[in-house]
């Protein structure tokens, strides 16, 4: 009964503090529109379908082709029941895709990061992570029995200080996102590298909003900054983003990869992906390697977002392509100008803790190189009109540093 009494006041502290999560019912249409429950269509503008392949029509042949001939689940984990032969099909095409030795598939992105720094990361080991990194990076640090550090967002200079204090430690691991999934903010991957050899750690980057995005090919960070794969380098990635699918995996060497084959709880005590969801992510990379236009396309429509914006004087990182923060700050403030944006047909999520820290609420606008282009333009305007409605003047400078 306590419990009880004290979920309770913990909802309604939410309540107060405007920091209540609904989540709306939503049916797609395509890939940018969706309809409510009671008929109110929304275009989507925070998708994390990059380049609208969860609606391709071969995506959805692939993996409808593949659970009538095999069925729907995957009926156990691959170490109890088998492997389907698009397991390994797919981890092939994915390392090759990442250019790296081997991949091994995870059922999410969640679980790619959590299965990898839980099972590398060791007593006497030390992880040194951005402030900003992923909740799933944070819980497999968490489980981890290293010593976490974190360290401020994308500074180098600190954390090399950092490294230097920890010189003792065993093995240290660099962790950060390519792509930061809240700022759009791009990692310091060369400067990172450096660091990593000069101190001999590992550099582990979570390409999830990468991969599709960054790189002329959309291979990722590693290609945006043209550096090639080495052990020291190890990518996480997940098919649920710009493949507009499903499944985490980690890119590395084979050596790594046969390590969390033998150890990492998350792949060894999980029921597999169905084999229909690895058709539809192998179709899926398919069409990405076979079009690099929809990448180009993508930051085509992103760079008219930030000219839009720009003239109201608003500034995204200027690296950012897909995700577009519009930090307003305050929640009240930041839900006001959702809720006017459902109602005009707009569905733009509001992003506040504790997804980003308190006071720092932001709407997420995404780009996806399928909107059509008269569209998106006049639902960029309808954005920017509403924040001025609501806000009085433009929030100013988006740069999180
Ligand atoms: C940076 C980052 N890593 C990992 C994940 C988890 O990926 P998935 O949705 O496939 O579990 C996300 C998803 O939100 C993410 O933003």
């Amino acid at each position: 009964m306590h419990r009880q009494t004290h979920w309770q006041s913990e909802i309604e502290k939410c309540h107060r503090m405007n920091l209540t999560r609904n989540i709306p019912v939503l049916r797609f249409l395509d890939v940018t529109h969706g309809v409510t429950e009671v008929g109110h269509r929304l275009f989507v503008a925070c998708t994390n379908d990059y380049l609208g392949l969860r609606f391709h029509p071969e995506v959805i042949e692939s993996a409808q082709k593949c659970m009538c001939g095999g069925g729907f689940g995957s009926s156990g984990a691959r170490l109890t029941t088998g492997a389907h032969p698009l397991a390994n099909q797919l981890e092939r095409e994915l390392a090759d895709f990442k250019r790296s030795e081997a991949a091994l598939i995870f059922n999410t992105g969640y679980m790619a990061n959590v299965g990898l720094i839980s099972t590398v990361g060791r007593s006497g080991d030390v992880i040194f992570s951005d402030e900003k990194n992923h909740a799933s990076i944070i819980d497999g640090c968490k489980l981890s029995h290293a010593k976490v550090v974190v360290y401020p967002h994308r500074d180098v200079g600190r954390l090399r200080e950092l490294l230097d204090e920890h010189r003792s430690m065993q093995s240290c691991f660099i962790i950060t996102e390519g792509v930061f999934s809240m700022d759009g903010t791009v990692a310091p991957l060369p400067e990172l590298l450096q660091l990593a050899e000069t101190f001999d750690a590992h550099i582990i980057i979570d390409d999830a909003h990468s991969l599709g995005v960054l790189g002329e090919g959309g291979h990722g960070t590693l290609e945006y900054f043209n550096i090639l794969p080495n052990p020291r380098i190890i990518q996480v990635g997940t098919c649920s983003k710009a493949l507009g699918s499903l499944g985490g995996f980690v890119c590395g060497s084979k050596c790594l990869i046969q390590y969390l084959y033998q150890r990492s709880r998350p792949f060894i005590c999980s029921t597999m992906l169905p084999a229909s969801i690895l058709a539809a992510s192998s179709k899926a990379l398919q069409i990405l390697q076979g079009q690099p236009e929809r990448v180009r396309r993508l930051k085509q429509l992103s760079e008219m977002a930030k000219s839009i914006f720009s003239k109201c004087g608003m500034v995204f990182p200027p690296e950012a392509v897909a995700i577009l923060p519009i930090i307003i700050g305050d929640e009240t403030t930041t839900m006001k100008i959702f809720e006017n944006l459902y109602q005009q047909g707009i569905y733009l999520a509001a992003i506040r803790y504790p997804s980003v820290p308190l006071g720092h609420a932001r709407l997420r606008l995404s780009v996806c190189s399928e909107y059509v282009e008269d569209e998106w333009r006049d639902t960029l305007s309808c954005i920017v009109n509403t924040i001025k409605a609501v806000v009085g003047n433009f929030p100013g400078s988006v740069p999180t540093e």
